[in-house]
């Protein structure tokens, strides 16, 4: 199993899987904890072994997994140190409405529940269940016992639930999980900054059904929108036309087109903001005279001519404007990738830029991973060597701290 190690790596995490259908998906929870670097330890109860197997969980996370009470202190392989004690994290997910009542109401009557109630460490709650049974009152009441007594508790996802109803109940999908889990440990050194981040391409129209635009995927500025929000930004993300996800719930998103309409969103939002990362690849050019219908092929010319008319440089625009606002811009090249990027820092009035080499392979536009330059205004610069885009993030946002350190002193 390929590793990526986020700041999950070598956190000692336990996840308490009790009787749900969605014990199934644990699985592939587990699975990604370990592949985010985690060490990974199942303690299930005797329900949730009628949906999925101990074997299953103990080949996924290499452990052994502890489903009886006395279990641990008979032959298992980390012997007499108990679980809780060496864990940073303890996540219950499935969490039924039983193991929530059960421990709001100081019930330790197995093996999870005992350690729930023993534990110093956080222990976040995910529940999955029956619609009707997520909106009772009973359930409700539980719920809200657990958070007031300190427990991290997620909100169900809605939709088909497995007993043919549809509502809340469902477990959220695993990526919105483990984002939950990496935000209980990330350190919140960008709380109180607000930023504002633009991504993806734009797209221009030539005539209603063919358009101009670029290789642009979106995947940077989302991954830089995640952790920033991660750390304790206050978020919002411009975005053009992208397939992705929406990175996190929180995080207001406003959905555009063209370059126009970016430079609108843009202008409306960042005075609000102390930070502006402008990841977006901006179309710079679009059509002058955007055809109402479809262009037909007419006669025997086997070219036609596009009249096209520059789009607004909005980085240029936030550089007039920007005040004491920290911005960032990315530059995408093929040739002479520091010289161009220097070049464009000092004309857009940037305070960092973000060079990339967009012709090499498996980096750049579309790919998962990244390989960048960053530069400062002061000429510093740093090379970032190939990694995932996530971790890209993670530098470019430290690179940000640096310079809002910089100006407090
Ligand atoms: N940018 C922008 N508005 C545009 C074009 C670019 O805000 N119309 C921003 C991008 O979001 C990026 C930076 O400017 O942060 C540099 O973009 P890039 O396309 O590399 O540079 P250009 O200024 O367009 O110059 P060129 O295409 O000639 O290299």
């Amino acid at each position: 199993m390929e590793k990526r190690f986020t700041m999950l790596k070598n956190k000692e995490i336990i996840v308490g899987v009790t009787g749900g259908i969605a014990a199934y998906k644990t699985v592939e929870l587990v699975r990604g904890l370990s592949r985010r670097g985690a060490n990974v330890h199942v303690v299930m109860t005797k329900n949730a072994m009628e949906f999925v197997t101990p074997l299953t969980f103990q080949t996924v996370s290499g452990n052994t997994v502890i489903h009886e009470m006395f279990e641990l202190f008979t032959g298992s392989k980390i012997g007499h140190i108990t679980l809780s004690d060496i864990a940073d994290l303890l996540v219950i997910a499935p969490a039924t409405a039983n193991i929530i009542g059960k421990v709001a109401n100081g019930i330790a009557d197995d093996f999870l529940t005992t350690m729930v109630m023993a534990t110093t460490v956080p222990v976040f709650f995910v529940p999955s269940m029956n619609t009707k049974m997520w909106g009772s009152p009973m359930v409700q009441a539980n719920t809200q016992k657990l958070k007031d007594a300190g427990y991290k508790m997620m909100e169900p996802a809605s939709g088909d639930l497995a007993c043919g109803t549809e509502g809340k109940g469902r477990l959220p999908t695993i990526e919105e999980i483990m984002e939950n889990i990496e935000d209980i440990f990330a350190v919140k050194d960008l709380a109180g900054e607000r930023i504002l981040i633009t991504a993806g391409p734009t797209t221009e129209y030539i005539d209603p059904v063919r358009c101009i635009t670029n290789k642009s995927s979106g995947k940077m500025g989302y991954a830089i929108a995640k952790i920033a929000r991660r750390r304790g930004a206050e978020v919002m993300l411009i975005t053009g036309p992208t397939a992705l996800q929406l990175p996190r719930t929180d995080i207001p998103m406003i959905q555009v087109t063209t370059a126009c309409d970016m430079r609108d969103a843009v202008m409306e939002h960042y005075k609000r903001a102390t930070v502006i990362i402008k990841t977006a690849a901006v179309a710079d050019f679009k059509c002058r005279n955007e055809a109402c219908q479809k262009i037909k092929k007419k006669g025997d010319s086997n070219y036609l001519m596009l009249e096209l008319e520059k789009n607004p440089d909005i980085i240029g625009e936030l550089g007039k404007v920007k005040e004491d606002r920290i911005l960032v811009g990315f530059a995408a090249e093929t040739d002479n990738i520091l010289e161009h990027a220097v070049e464009k820092l000092k004309k857009k009035n940037l305070d960092l830029i973000i060079a990339n080499n967009v012709a090499k392979a498996g980096i750049g536009f579309g790919a998962d991973d990244n390989e960048v330059t960053i530069i400062e205004k002061s000429g510093v610069s740093k090379e970032v060597p190939k990694m995932s885009k996530d971790e890209i993030a993670q530098t470019i946002l430290d690179a940000v701290i640096k310079v809002i350190k910089k100006r407090k002193k």
